[in-house]
């Protein structure tokens, strides 16, 4: 395995790490990344770049415009934590109580804040634009589509993002074309029917009877109608009801989350769903409410800007290929959905440990510092290479 820092980068390396403790020893959450935002705002106003702050509420855009005209394209990082305790022994662990950089979100902040640090040094040779987004709120409340409402993607081509990822070793990068990260929705069903006395069923509704053969009819969605050559999961992750040993419940509730790389099974399984539970309301009597709630879209890459990425990635570590995929989900994709894009992974599993033992989201998360300068590099390669023609 081979890495090749960029010499720009690899001169700011110190730097862009204790940017990664600083931000990790101060997380905030969706929306309240003030603190962040600040420092991010004021680091890349002091690079020379044209800074817009309140983009999206806490996020912020950067401007780096190149003496000759030419391509846009957007760079862009996360900068929101997860409500977590932090148990690492890391002296630079989280102040904050209960909250927590579980998801390497700063250590794409710094990545970026170091890539756009080594551009702004090539404004005479850039032909076109760069953009640097610092997006809010990537866990959960989407801050990429209050970016968008904001006209962070205006008169932009092409936008690409990273994800350091623990379920690979260090010193590789990964992306593909096509579905990177999958659509995560959520639902809570209610089932309402007659209870009763335990030893005369006849004339009640039995909500528990009813949610167990829901339960087993949902799950042939995935093992019936879906194409076995493509993921899909439902998971109900939580049931609720019952009174007692002996009383026919009158009320159930379960609670769920499908997930999916295309928008065509995300369809079909919300539409199968309503299905299965019009069948299960007719032979049991209850009567069954779905609350099916749209979480982000799938993360498509776009064919070319992938094949870019990679590209430029192979320049920078000579393990450029596959990534480790998850059914996770990312709100990049409303990025993508919007102008060709590519999500890209750089492996950061902590020295001393296998990819997957230290996840993202655990309360000891933690990354191998040396994934940063490869972030970065892949970053400065790419608008190199797009940007910068000799
Ligand atoms: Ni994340």
């Amino acid at each position: 395995m081979t890495i090749k820092i960029h010499p720009e980068v690899d001169k700011i390396k110190s730097n862009i790490i204790e940017n990664r403790r600083d931000f990790h020893k101060h997380p905030e959450l969706s929306f309240k990344e003030f603190r962040t935002s600040k420092i991010v705002a004021n680091k890349l106003k002091s690079y020379g770049l044209e800074v817009k702050t309140g983009v999206g509420k806490t996020g912020v855009t950067a401007d780096l415009v190149g003496n000759e005209s030419g391509s846009s394209i957007a760079l862009r990082a996360d900068m929101d934590a997860l409500p977590i305790q932090e148990t690492s022994n890391l002296e630079f662990k989280s102040i904050n109580d209960g909250v927590m950089h579980a998801c390497g979100h700063d250590g794409h902040t710094a990545m970026l804040l170091g890539a756009a640090r080594v551009l702004s040094n090539y404004k005479k040779k850039i032909k076109g634009r760069v953009r640097f987004i610092f997006q809010p709120a990537e866990e959960g409340k989407g801050g990429a589509r209050y970016m968008i409402k904001d006209n962070a993607l205006d008169g932009m081509n092409q936008i690409y993002g990273a994800h350091l990822w623990n379920y690979q070793q260090c010193g590789t990068i990964s992306t593909k074309a096509g579905p990177v990260m999958a659509a995560a929705d959520m639902f809570k069903i209610n089932i309402r029917g007659k209870g009763g006395h335990g030893a005369m069923p006849q004339g009640t509704n039995d909500t528990i009877l009813a949610a167990s053969q829901l339960i087993n009819s949902l799950q042939t969605i995935i093992s019936r109608s879906t194409n076995p050559l493509e993921s899909a999961v439902l998971t109900v992750g939580k049931i609720n009801g019952g009174h007692n040993f002996n009383v026919i419940a009158d009320h159930v509730k379960l609670e769920g989350t499908t997930r999916a790389y295309t928008e065509k099974n995300r369809e079909m399984i919300k539409q199968k769903m309503k299905n299965i539970i019009l069948g299960i309301e007719k032979i049991t009597g209850a009567e069954i409410e779905l609350d099916y709630e749209d979480g982000y879209p799938p993360v498509i890459n776009d064919d070319i800007c992938s094949k870019n990425l990679l590209h430029s990635a192979s320049k920078v570590v000579s393990q450029a290929g596959e990534p480790y995929l998850t059914m996770g989900g990312e709100d990049f994709s409303y990025f993508a959905n919007e102008i060709p894009g590519c999500f890209f992974f750089i492996g950061s599993a902590p020295k001393g440990t296998k990819p997957l033992e230290v996840p993202h989201h655990c309360s000891h998360f933690n990354i191998d510092e040396d994934a940063l300068a490869i972030g970065s590099s892949a970053f400065v390669q790419l608008i190199e290479d797009l940007l910068i023609v000799n």
